[in-house]
């Protein structure tokens, strides 16, 4: 007899609920922390002409020369650095997971949090430590401390800023939790043009530290490239880990012709930043809903009753995330990706409406 699925996959695997991206057909946006805005046009042009000229019959470059050397100028990422590309820097939390992940080793990282720490730490069978936040989702870097010097963890993620709470922990914590560690501590700067703030001039002081981004919050979510920077010896054992053609042809030369204008993205994040603000003050005039503050292009939001609200903006054709359910301390909170300003009035109204 054959067997089926039940039987063969594992447990872990079958217990689990399939990432769900709900349909965007004809709504405005706002759940995934997306750029709204495209590329100029001039650029949209010379990205067409680059495609027009790949070899897209070839496998691409596995060392991807000049996407890392465009990487390099435009990020400053120190010379004396080695440097990781991924399909999204999704799959570098995968391969650093796998690299890491051997038996009994644990995982730490602040809760809630970005679900795919915890996630990558089930398929490798690592053993998964988050560490509650503060109710207002600050961190309690005692508390860290503390768990780090239990768990010895061979591998901690802080995202900086965080996702979804959109707050950015304290600089001088963070460094303090990276020289405590005796593993390896990725921070996640997925969000880093928003905030601003960054370790990757402090690779230097701390040998078990990788810097991580995305190229996706800045406008290019839909070209997958994530990259990130550490000491060349633990970069080295990664790419092994890495599948070889990980990074297309498509996204390097798409990616590299585009960081050469990487000053008309600054400026769509300078536009967000603002847009942010303002949003955020709208919010906190609304009664009922309490806005927690942001570095990132999300504001994280606590209504009366986030389902019910959530099925209204939706009704609005207004695409929220409802992250009540997800995490005790997200109960009825909603994610709001910062939009343009036409979608950031649409979402006020809505919500006000909805309230
Ligand atoms: C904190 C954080 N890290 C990493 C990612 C993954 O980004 P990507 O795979 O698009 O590079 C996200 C996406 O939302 C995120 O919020």
């Amino acid at each position: 007899m054959k067997r089926s699925p039940a039987d063969l996959v594992r447990e872990e695997i079958l217990a689990l609920k399939a990432y769900h991206v709900p349909s965007a057909a004809g709504m405005i946006k706002l759940d995934a922390m997306e750029n709204p805005y495209r590329l100029p046009e001039a650029l949209r042009e010379e990205v067409g002409h680059t495609v027009a000229g790949l070899a897209i019959n070839r496998y691409p470059d596995p060392e991807a020369p000049e996407l890392k050397a465009r990487l390099r100028e435009v990020f400053s990422i120190p010379a004396e650095s080695g440097l990781l590309i991924g399909n999204g820097s999704d799959e570098i939390i995968a391969m650093v997971a796998q690299a890491l992940a051997r038996p009994g080793a644990a995982m730490l990282a602040p809760e809630p949090s970005f679900v795919m720490y915890r996630m990558n730490a089930l398929l490798t069978r690592m053993r998964y430590v988050g560490v509650p936040l503060n109710a207002d989702f600050t961190l309690d870097a005692g508390r860290f401390l503390d768990a780090i010097a239990e768990h010895r963890p061979a591998l901690t993620f802080l995202a900086y800023p965080n996702n979804p709470t959109g707050n950015l922990f304290p600089e001088d914590a963070v460094a303090r939790i990276v020289a405590a560690a005796p593993g390896f501590v990725v921070v996640d700067e997925a969000y880093h043009v928003f905030a601003r703030r960054t370790f990757m001039a402090r690779l230097a002081e701390f040998p078990n530290l990788m810097v991580m981004r995305t190229v996706s919050k800045l406008g290019l979510a839909g070209v997958r490239l994530g990259y990130a920077a550490a000491a060349p010896e633990w970069i080295r054992e990664f790419d092994k880990v890495r599948p070889p053609y990980n990074v297309s042809v498509l996204t390097q030369f798409v990616a590299e012709r585009v960081l050469t204008h990487v000053a008309a993205l600054d400026r769509q994040a300078e536009t967000i930043r603002d847009e942010r603000a303002g949003l955020f003050d709208h919010l906190r005039e609304l009664r009922g809903v309490e806005a927690f503050p942001s570095e990132a292009n999300f504001i994280l939001v606590r209504v009366p009753d986030a389902d019910r609200v959530h099925a209204k903006l939706a009704a609005r054709k207004v695409l929220v995330r409802n992250l009540n359910g997800s995490h005790p301390l997200l109960e009825n909170c909603l994610r709001l990706t910062v939009g343009t300003p036409g979608e950031n009035q649409l979402l006020l109204d809505a919500l006000t409406e909805a309230l």
